[in-house]
């Protein structure tokens, strides 16, 4: 009986099971699921910087000759200014980028172009470009934080005194200060520079000179390539250098994490720009309108920024993924780690630009948020403290004074403030006057001085602190 593809199965034959996809023949298949170069060549200045390096340490150590050494720099050159330019022709049937760059390289060099990989092979190859790319990434994503907090600043200066309700459970719970709740976020997007830090510090080892994955018995100095590339050292373990991922797992573990305070405060944003909070005022720039209904303004880049979260943290998955499981050391299923990296770096990179200016831009409703900072007996707190401090209840008391005093202003549908002294002194006759000093918003938030605390001095002491750290 004939298989299933025709009488000869290396002819490029229409496969019988699967060939409506494909004009060509099993061979056709193969190309399609192997090759990778769609995705990889944008490894191409990593890829042609490592070459650079290792053909130099080649040439020094004597392993292959200056000349040779020369021609091959020079050729790289030409090659990277090609793909900058446009002008170069990519081959899926040459599978990858370094296979691209090398078979191009001897187009244009001829014989040497064949030593450069000597004492090297695509698996120390392709964990450098790697590395490489995902490095400059972490440096990306340090900048574009680094610049989001410099925007927070920039409005918690502005805003350190200005009064806005705290919110637990999506419920009025305390006033606390503009400045207070921009310096949260400085607080958060901070960790997360120093996430990007200290994946970068722990990336920084170099993989070149592990070759296939024993290391060579060429004399290689894998210092001089390690120190070229800009790393701190080489990888002391041949078989991990060319094995592990770890380095873009954490780069996304870190993302994923700044992605996520992204989406909150970016969920943020999208609730106090609504008509019925109308706390802030976001820039056009950063809006749409709608083409139905005239009268709306939708804040898209808010809520696709809360978004990216979905993809980055898939990338994430996607990866631990395909790593798990794997037996030391390379595997193809190994080529399955980037596109989802290259990725989740383009959006996350993205929405730190698009929140960075909407930070920028944004303008705070100073009224509408004092007003909703008094609304919701968000002083009782400071009322139940002044009942211990001034008349020495137990807090636990004070509690209940306070809850009785609530339930009445609430059932006269008047804020706390607005009940009278009588009122007060018919659920506990001590209370004086006094008290309301410290039913005012102003003066709860003065109040809380406590390091850390939403006093307006204790925020500016943190805005001061981070601008030296981020200086
Ligand atoms: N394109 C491959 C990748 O992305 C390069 C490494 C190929 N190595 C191998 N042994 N087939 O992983």
């Amino acid at each position: 009986m004939d298989p299933p593809g025709g009488k000869d199965m290396t002819k490029k034959t229409q496969n019988a099971m699967w060939g409506g996809r494909f004009a060509d023949g099993p061979d056709a298949i193969m190309e399609a699921i192997n090759a990778s170069i769609s995705f990889d060549k944008r490894l191409y200045t990593q890829d042609i910087a490592g070459s650079r390096a290792h053909a130099a340490m080649l040439a020094a150590q004597g392993i292959i000759t200056d000349s040779d050494g020369n021609a091959i720099r020079e050729g790289l050159l030409t090659v990277l200014s090609e793909i900058e330019g446009g002008n170069f022709q990519f081959s899926p049937a040459l599978e990858d980028i370094h296979m691209n760059v090398e078979s191009r390289l001897k187009e244009i060099i001829g014989e040497p172009a064949g030593r450069l990989h000597t004492a090297r092979s695509r698996n120390d190859q392709v964990a450098l470009d790697f590395r490489m790319w995902v490095r400059d990434q972490a440096d990306a994503a340090i900048a574009g934080l680094d610049a989001l907090c410099r925007a927070l600043l920039v409005q918690a200066e502005a805003g350190a005194d200005w009064v806005m309700p705290g919110f637990t459970h999506l419920q009025v719970a305390q006033p606390v200060t503009w400045g207070h709740h921009m310096m949260a976020y400085v607080e958060m997007f901070g960790r997360d520079m120093s996430r990007f830090r200290d994946a970068r510090a722990r990336m920084n080892e170099c993989p070149l000179g592990a070759a296939a994955l024993a290391g060579t018995s060429f004399p290689i100095d894998r210092d001089a390539t390690a120190q070229a590339l800009g790393f701190d050292r080489p990888a002391a373990n041949s078989l991990d250098a060319v094995a592990d991922r770890d380095f873009a797992l954490e780069f996304l573990a870190s993302s994923t994490i700044c992605a996520m305070h992204l989406s909150r405060f970016a969920e943020e944003l999208v609730i106090w720009s609504s008509a019925q909070f109308r706390f802030v005022a976001l820039s056009d720039r950063f809006s749409t309108g709608s083409s139905i209904m005239p009268q709306k303004k939708n804040h898209d880049a808010a809520e696709l920024i809360r978004a990216k979260i979905g993809r980055i943290m898939g990338a994430m998955v996607g990866l631990f993924t395909v790593m798990k499981g794997l037996p030391l050391t390379y595997s193809k299923d190994m080529q399955e780690d980037k596109e989802q990296v290259f990725d989740a770096a383009d959006n996350l990179m993205l929405a730190l630009a698009a929140m960075t200016g909407m930070v920028a831009d944004m303008n705070a409703n100073v009224d509408e948020l004092r007003i909703a900072a008094a609304s919701g007996f968000s002083t009782a707190t400071d009322l139940a403290d002044w009942l211990v401090r001034e008349l020495n209840l137990p807090f636990r008391d004070a509690h209940h004074v306070t809850g009785t005093l609530v339930g009445m202003a609430e059932k006269q549908g008047v804020d706390l403030p607005d009940l009278t002294l009588e009122q007060m002194q018919s659920v506990h006759g001590a209370i004086t006057a006094g008290v309301f000093d410290v039913l005012g918003v102003e003066n709860s938030v003065k109040s809380r001085t406590s390091y850390g605390g939403t006093a307006p001095d204790q925020v500016r002491e943190q805005i001061a602190r981070w601008k030296g750290i981020l200086a």
